[in-house]
């Protein structure tokens, strides 16, 4: 697990600096102010003892490179690792000034569109919390019926490319101290509905 680290708004860290760019998007976007900034958003909380976006990004960033993915499929987590959650910042900063809620997934990739054409791409990262947020729904809050058709609705939408979603899934959920049980209730839910995805990947 990464350390914690301690800073204050008037002492940032440059993570432009700990995260070597695979190629010239990653190394532009790590660049950008609007990174700098989000990386250096978030406090310790459960599920992130970490705290700092970018120490979370690292940390999976770390995971990926972990698995022997093929070239594309590295670089396509590795840009979803890096953009995902940039944008938390700015969720924040927006209900703290009393505008509506938009999650922070659907906040990147408006901000991406301008630099990231894929739209398989986009859309995972506008809906990379949506399997974590259907698996509340169903075991904290109960709502079994509306849970399961958000997840028809997120398995069955061919704008999603499940199996790279399942991927960064399980590298995002492996961080800090979430509990594991989202990912494995995901990838059970997908083998119920005879989708196949890589599950037992091996280090
Ligand atoms: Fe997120
Ligand atoms: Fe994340």
């Amino acid at each position: 697990m990464t350390r914690p680290a301690k800073l204050n708004a008037s002492r940032q860290t440059d993570f432009s600096k700990l995260i070597d760019p695979e190629d010239d998007l990653e190394r532009q976007l790590l660049s950008l102010p609007e990174f700098h900034r989000g990386f250096n958003w978030g406090k310790p909380r459960f599920g992130h003892p970490e705290g700092l976006v970018g120490l979370h990004v690292i940390e999976v960033l770390k995971n990926i490179q972990a698995f022997d993915f093929d070239k594309e499929i590295f670089r396509d987590l590795r840009l979803l690792a890096i953009t995902h959650d940039t944008f938390k910042y700015l969720e924040f900063e927006r209900m703290k000034n009393g505008a509506s809620k938009l999650h922070h997934g659907l906040l990147a990739r408006q901000f991406l569109e301008a630099y990231v054409k894929d739209e398989r791409l986009l859309t995972i990262i506008e809906r990379h919390d949506e399997a974590y947020h259907i698996w509340r729904l169903h075991h904290l809050r109960k709502k079994t019926e509306l849970a399961a058709a958000r997840l028809e609705a997120l398995v069955a939408d061919p704008a999603i490319d499940i199996a790279l979603y399942t991927l960064f899934f399980r590298c995002d959920t492996e961080t800090g101290d979430k509990l594991q049980a989202p990912w494995y209730w995901f990838v059970e839910e997908l083998h119920k509905r005879g989708i196949r995805v890589e599950s037992d990947l091996a280090r």
